[in-house]
């Protein structure tokens, strides 16, 4: 399964003429675009000499280089540790604080920058600078409010659930700073999701705010606080304060009551640490920093456990080589800091950097497709970081929007799902316009930070392919029965990463044997071994690699639906239906959307005797919302006499996705009941051919078959 160390120059050479046969044919003749002019003599990475440095020969020591950004405590012994693999430890005996890091060390020569602008939602409001030293001072406060208030202590885990402000990075920090860990779930989750977080991280305190704006709307998100507390406790986690931020101080609290004893507004107590400060706890390196939840092939969430030492080295040195972050940049990533993206490069990276990283509240296109080009230019934001969700809406929105105002970015960055070669040329070329470099970013909330892109001054970029693997990032193919696919050969496969890298999460909280499961076992060729070749890291997308060794990635293998870059399960999906009184059977299937990527398409079978109705539906979709959030809503909810299934009692998904995408079934002869493939086509009403839906090819690599 080895193969031979990278070889650098080839990176950089335009494509050969090798004919990829299969599904990107069509991408393959994407033409390259060179990197800016100009860009070579300033840029933090000016020549491929890097892809020596991180060759194979050179690992695991090369990465000495990333934790040298950082201020350490105490210096590492050794740099990685596989002696539990697949449990990797980065920089042994090493210790820091993630927060000193981000704030202190900054103190002296940027005190008085801003760390964080931010834009309300609200336009009329004027955007409001954290300078580090302000962080500084906020940071300290609550620090010592978590751990004399709130009984918090190093190890400890704390739920947040905060929307996009100030004090979402605030409290972050603070936790990191007393060496509690912290679980912030997305704002946009439901109370219900959130509280199934707090149990399963054994979370004692809630960390909320009262509302926020959205879409010109205030969500009044105390509401969620209920469902959160009620959830944990069902679970067995008892909460026994809920510590609520103030969105705008003064503002009537809407219909929330709060409890007694367990709520606490932080404006009413936040006055008594006026001004105390707190020492940051000396954190190993390999402590974990915080919990990130994700969705995977079953209805449970993840915690993914990423660690304090490499975690920070990883993130704080892909922000300077791959967006090449510099002090004086303004940067604006519109990622939630919900997501890991939020954290590792909205906060953490930029942070430890010094730079100022701009933190928006809303959707990008509130109140006009126009407000991302009027936040860039009035703050000169000079690298911009966003999704290819994002750059579709503000494309079909305005497509000539970005030619009206004068934004200067240096370097554009896409995220979360492939991006169409006709939607990456708009944002080189009109957002760009043609003058930045473009940077297509692919990684995971297991892999701290990124894993694949172009170095924005060195290498060509190619619309719709990521490119080549990070330095010391050592990719491989695999087929299914565990052999390299022919490199260069363009054939799909599943991608894994052949080492272990500083960012990679360290444990799924709780259940160390799912990590070693899911992400190792599949390619694993003994299990005992603690040599890091024996562990292939599987992603769980499929990809293949052009000739020049960039690499597209094809989308998820695990039953995941990408939805505006959100992965939620299918499973997810399907168990918030069964909660449903009446459904029997539900299946979730991912239908093609122009600006989303993909939506859940939901198909329910109901109990002899429950007749259908379109309440029924309803009462689906709202159950979805509720136990989920908004972002999971379904596009559909069909009710079906029968799913159509095998002999063996599976639910075919993937007949399921075919119809709601327009498209042959295929093979459909192992079905028990193949009779009922027209009858479900009749009731979603949608003909083959109909409209631009997902392929046969997409649909059979990504769907699978229900247990
Ligand atoms: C999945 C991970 C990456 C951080 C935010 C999302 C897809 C991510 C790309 C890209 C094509 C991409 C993959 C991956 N994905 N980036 N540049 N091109 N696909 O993190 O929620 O953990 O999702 O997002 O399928 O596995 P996540």
């Amino acid at each position: 399964m080895a193969r031979p160390p990278e070889e650098p120059k080839s990176r950089s050479e335009p494509r050969g003429n090798a004919v990829s046969q299969s599904i990107d044919a069509l991408l393959a003749d994407e033409v390259k675009v060179p990197p800016p002019p100009g860009m070579k003599d300033q840029a933090n990475v000016r020549d491929l000499e890097i892809f020596d440095r991180f060759s194979e020969e050179h690992f695991p020591a090369c990465f000495e280089e990333y934790a040298r950004l950082l201020d350490w405590d105490r210096p590492w012994r050794t740099v990685l540790d596989t002696s539990k693999a697949p449990f990797w430890k980065w920089f042994v005996g090493g210790e820091l604080n993630a927060a000193y890091n981000c704030v202190d060390r900054h103190l002296e020569r940027h005190g008085d920058k801003a760390a964080l602008i931010f834009v309300s939602e609200d336009e009329s409001q004027p955007a409001q600078a954290v300078s580090y030293r302000d962080l500084y001072r906020r940071v300290n406060e609550f620090a010592c409010l978590l751990r004399d208030f709130a009984g918090i202590r190093r190890g400890d885990r704390i739920t947040f659930h905060l929307p996009m402000t100030p004090e979402l990075p605030v409290s972050m920090l603070a936790a990191a700073r007393i060496g509690a860990v912290h679980c912030q779930v997305f704002g946009g989750f439901s109370g219900a999701a959130c509280g199934t977080r707090i149990a399963d991280s054994g979370s004692r305190v809630l960390v909320t705010m009262d509302g926020y704006y959205r879409n010109g709307h205030w969500i009044s998100h105390l509401d969620n606080v209920g469902a959160a507390v009620e959830t944990a406790e069902s679970l067995g986690q008892p909460v026994e304060k809920v510590l609520i931020w103030q969105r705008t101080p003064g503002k009537p609290p809407g219909s929330y009551r709060l409890k007694e004893g367990r709520d606490f507004y932080l404006d009413e107590v936040l006055p008594r640490y006026h001004g105390k400060a707190v020492p940051p706890e000396r954190m190993r390196s390999e402590d974990p920093l915080f919990l990130m939840y994700t969705s995977g092939t079953t209805g449970r969430p993840k915690g993914c456990q990423h660690s304090t030492g490499g975690y920070l080295a990883y993130v704080t040195t892909t922000a300077k080589y791959i967006l090449d972050i510099k002090p004086q940049d303004v940067y604006w990533c519109t990622a939630d800091i919900g997501w890991i993206t939020g954290h590792s490069y909205v906060v953490y990276g930029p942070l430890a950097l010094g730079t100022t990283s701009v933190l928006y509240e809303g959707v990008p296109s509130y109140p006009d497709a126009e407000r991302p080009w009027r936040i860039s230019e009035s703050l000169g934001v000079t690298i911009f970081h966003t999704s290819p969700t994002a750059i579709r809406q503000l494309r079909k929105t305005n497509p000539e929007g970005p030619a009206r105002h004068k934004c200067r970015y240096r370097v554009l960055v896409s995220v979360g799902e492939p991006i169409e070669p006709e939607v990456w040329r708009w944002y080189h070329g009109k957002v760009g316009k043609g003058r930045a470099a473009v940077v297509d970013t692919w990684w995971q909330t297991e892999t701290g930070g990124f894993l694949c892109s172009t170095l924005p001054a060195i290498h060509p970029m190619k619309p719709g392919s990521t490119g080549p693997a990070l330095p010391g990032i050592y990719p491989v193919i695999l087929d299914e029965e565990g052999q390299p696919v022919e490199r260069g050969s363009g054939r799909a496969g599943n991608i894994c990463i052949r080492n272990p890298w500083p960012g990679i999460f360290q444990t799924i909280w709780g259940d160390p044997q799912r990590f070693v499961d899911q992400y190792y076992k599949r390619y694993n060729r003994d299990p005992k071994s603690t040599d890091w070749r024996d562990w292939p890291y599987f992603t769980g997308d499929g990809a293949l690699e052009d000739t020049d060794g960039y690499y597209r990635i094809l989308g998820r293998i695990d039953d995941v639906i990408k939805v505006a870059g959100h992965r939620l399960g299918a499973k997810e999906l399907e168990s918030a239906c069964l909660q449903v009184p009446g459904v029997a059977e539900a299946a979730a299937v991912p239908l093609a959307d122009e600006v989303k990527g993909r939506v859940p398409d939901i198909y329910v079978a109901l109990r002899p005797g429950v007749t259908p109705s379109s309440e029924m539906a309803d009462r689906v979709k709202t159950t979805i919302i509720e136990r989920i959030g908004k972002i999971a809503a379904p596009q559909h909810v069909y009710i079906v006499e029968d799913m159509p299934k095998t002999r063996s009692g599976k639910i075919m998904r993937r007949v399921l996705a075919a119809i709601s995408n327009g498209v042959e079934p295929g093979d459909v002869s192992t079905l028990v009941n193949p009779e009922v493939v027209d009858a479900i086509r009749m009731i979603a009403g949608r003909r083959v051919g109909e409209g631009p839906g997902l392929s046969g090819e997409t649909i059979r690599r990504e769907v699978r078959d229900l247990d």
